[in-house]
């Protein structure tokens, strides 16, 4: 059965998303309640973009028992701006939007470089690194803390918490979710009494519908944002990486050519997104795929299986750096709610793997050690992945 927190899922995922592709594209899974599977690239889309219909709305106290968000099960701390819907959700984007705009972003080229040139430097001179540990986890945080306005001394910090402690922590996902939380509180309070130009600056001084953000709905923007860019990007960068080790050709290619750089990133994206999905909850009768479904079921939008799908991605189960529409993929998901980070994402990956090409040509990932993260859930990746640099 297809289940997204079963052990062996990254191992059956795509197996089975093409089964149900083979009956129709839209599955019925039993776990967690029950949801419908959706897989095929057109209906995710035709889902992700009717948010009238397929709500992300998240109301924890059950008063609606509908809006249960976009995880399944439902998150424990709602993330208030990707677990509404509009108007409102459009009004809480608004605060964030000015900070990542095309100019935006180009004015973070020479900061992620940067980033990137301190994380390898400091690998200089030892025999073995860890890829994520030591190069992807530290670019990540440094970049998106910077951004949310976040002090860089206590990046290893916010980064072993939002990492859940790495391999062999006793620290379970909900007390790092906390203590980041209480992390990202003090900042709040702090930007209230202190307002600067950065995000949480206006998330506290910004207006939605007439209103202040509380408190807790400022933590909840801004762990969505630092909580929700780590694990992603560092899990690209990573599973980048690992396949490059194994496909040494287009190396050269890759570090002296940005274009095919960047068509490359989308690329890595399409094949193995971070996010392997989202749910949404229908908040009225409806047919998607030729599947009648109720109000009240949840579906889950397969942003990894559409990726997959051979009428928009020809030999979809192939990494081809030069395919031509591989920025089509669903990764960061599509519609309203479509990801607010993935151009600084987009980059950091960029950067990432053409100044690792560039430095150390001869790096190799050390497969038959490299750890999978202990939690596979909704987030795809690796907690180890040992390396020499040569
Ligand atoms: C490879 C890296 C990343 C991936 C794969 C990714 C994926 C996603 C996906 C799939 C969604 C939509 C969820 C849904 O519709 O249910 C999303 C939303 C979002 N992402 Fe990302 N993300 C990445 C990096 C980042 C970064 C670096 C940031 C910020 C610095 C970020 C900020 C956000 C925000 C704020 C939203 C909510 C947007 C909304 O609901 O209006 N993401 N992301």
């Amino acid at each position: 059965m297809f289940d997204i927190h079963a052990p062996d899922h990254m191992q059956v995922w795509v197996e089975q998303t093409d089964a149900i592709r083979a009956k129709g594209g839209v599955g019925w899974s039993d776990a967690n309640g029950g949801y419908w599977v959706v897989v095929n690239y057109s209906d995710a889309v035709e889902a992700a973009k009717n948010w009238q219909v397929f709500s992300a709305r998240h109301d924890p106290t059950g008063a609606d028992p509908r809006a249960r968000g976009i995880s399944i099960p439902p998150y424990e701390f709602p993330l208030i701006l990707s677990e509404s819907d509009p108007p409102r959700q459009q009004k809480l984007r608004l605060l964030e939007i000015p900070f990542f705009t095309p100019s935006k972003i180009k004015a973070q080229v020479p900061v992620v470089q940067a980033n990137v040139d301190r994380c390898l430097d400091a690998m200089v001179g030892r025999a073995e690194i860890d890829l994520f540990r030591d190069y992807a986890m530290p670019l990540v945080s440094l970049t998106s803390m910077a951004l949310v306005g976040i002090d860089i001394a206590q990046w290893q910090d916010y980064t072993l918490a939002a990492h859940r402690g790495g391999p062999g922590s006793s620290l379970d996902i909900s007390q790092d979710t906390e203590r980041v939380h209480a992390m990202l509180l003090d900042m709040a309070r702090d930007r209230r009494a202190n307002p600067r130009g950065d995000i949480t600056s206006a998330l506290v001084t910004g207006d939605v519908m007439g209103e202040k953000l509380r408190d807790e709905e400022v933590v909840s923007m801004l762990s969505a944002l630092v909580l929700g860019g780590f694990d992603t990007t560092s899990s690209h960068i990573t599973n980048a990486l690992i396949w490059l080790s194994e496909n040494r050709a287009c190396h050269a290619d890759l570090a002296s050519d940005d274009a095919l750089a960047a068509n490359a990133v989308h690329e890595f994206q399409r094949m193995w997104p971070p996010s392997l999905g989202g749910a949404r909850n229908l908040v009225a009768d409806a047919v998607l795929g030729g599947q009648p479904m109720k109000d009240g079921d949840r579906v889950f939008l397969s942003w990894a299986a559409a990726n997959r799908d051979p009428e928009i991605f020809p030999d979809p189960h192939t990494v081809r750096l030069d395919r031509p529409n591989a920025k089509d993929n669903l990764t960061f998901g599509m519609g309203v709610h479509r990801c607010l980070g993935m151009d600084l994402a987009r980059l950091m990956g960029r950067l990432a793997i053409q100044t690792l090409l560039r430095r150390h040509p001869n790096f190799r990932v050390l497969l038959e050690r490299c750890v999978p993260y202990r939690s596979k859930g909704l987030v795809a990746g690796w907690s180890a992945v040992p390396t020499v640099l040569g």
